[in-house]
């Protein structure tokens, strides 16, 4: 994968690097978003078998070795993404290392609908506290937003997954641009970061910076949309550039990446 900025430079160098019949087929028959997707997922599932490129990918029993000994049991609500991905793998390897952490704390960055915080209450010990954090409802500054995040941002609906669910109390809803919020009062205290925010790179290391400080010493980060060829490209260029590479796991071959801060 050419990681670069410019966004001509790697469509093309993805093409050359992941094309085949398939992917032609599918623009003959007018799936361009399928397309789009098409290099970043062919990308995702070589190295799973790869192993290790620019960084490294492994299964989730590799990453949480716990887990193998004694296999949890994990609950999901799949609900309909509504224009976020959905995929039924990437929750359910949420939830497992949801179990394998045990976290008292989830810190959460872009909560859209709740549909990822509430997976986290639901496979959380019961006095686990989930906040999730989001742009301001009202005045939210959105143009540093790129186009794909702004749309979403536009119909997000706060907390609509959660709200009346029996682990609900475990939630705490949290408003704030992830670039300005205080997140001093969190520092150390995470056992698991997610962040699923904004995608372009000046947010995402901005939210790559502020996990490191709020996860705690053997904890770990997660990102969504990792991994990508195309508009979230920027995520991969963010996180490298905070963490070492070799030690950014790709979880199998998902758009979840992990890093473990160091005990
Ligand atoms: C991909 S969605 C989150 C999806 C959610 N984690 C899930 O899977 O259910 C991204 C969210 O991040 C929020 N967001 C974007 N930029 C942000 C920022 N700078 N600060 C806080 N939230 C942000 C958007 O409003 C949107 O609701």
């Amino acid at each position: 994968m050419l990681l670069t900025k410019n966004k001509r430079l790697r469509q093309v160098f993805a093409l050359a690097e992941t094309s085949n019949f398939l992917f032609f087929k599918l623009l003959f028959k007018g799936q361009r978003g399928g397309a789009r997707e098409y290099p970043g997922v062919i990308y995702r599932e070589y190295l799973a078998r790869a192993g290790k490129d620019i960084w490294r990918s492994a299964s989730i029993f590799e990453l949480f070795p716990e887990l193998a000994e004694k296999p949890p049991r994990i609950v999901l609500e799949h609900i309909p993404g509504q224009g976020i991905h959905d995929a039924v793998d990437e929750l359910a390897y949420l939830a497992l290392a949801t179990k394998a952490m045990a976290p008292s704390m989830v810190f959460e960055i872009g909560t859209f609908r709740g549909r990822t915080a509430l997976n986290f209450a639901l496979n959380s010990p019961s006095s686990a506290r989930i906040l999730t954090l989001d742009l301001p409802l009202q005045g939210a500054d959105t143009g540093h937003l790129g186009s794909a995040d702004l749309a979403l941002t536009q119909r997000r609906q706060i907390g609509r997954e959660y709200e009346g669910k029996d682990v609900s109390n475990k939630i705490e809803q949290l408003f704030g641009d992830s670039r300005l919020f205080d997140f001093s009062p969190y520092e150390g205290m995470a056992d698991i970061v997610f962040i699923d925010g904004g995608h372009t790179y000046d947010i995402a290391r901005s939210d790559t910076m502020n996990a490191l400080r709020v996860c705690r010493p053997g904890g770990i980060i997660l990102w969504h949309d990792f991994g990508n060829y195309g508009v979230y490209a920027d995520v991969i260029r963010a996180v490298l550039d905070c963490v070492p590479a070799d030690e950014v796991y790709q979880i199998d071959a998902t758009q979840l990446a992990l890093y473990r801060k160091p005990a």
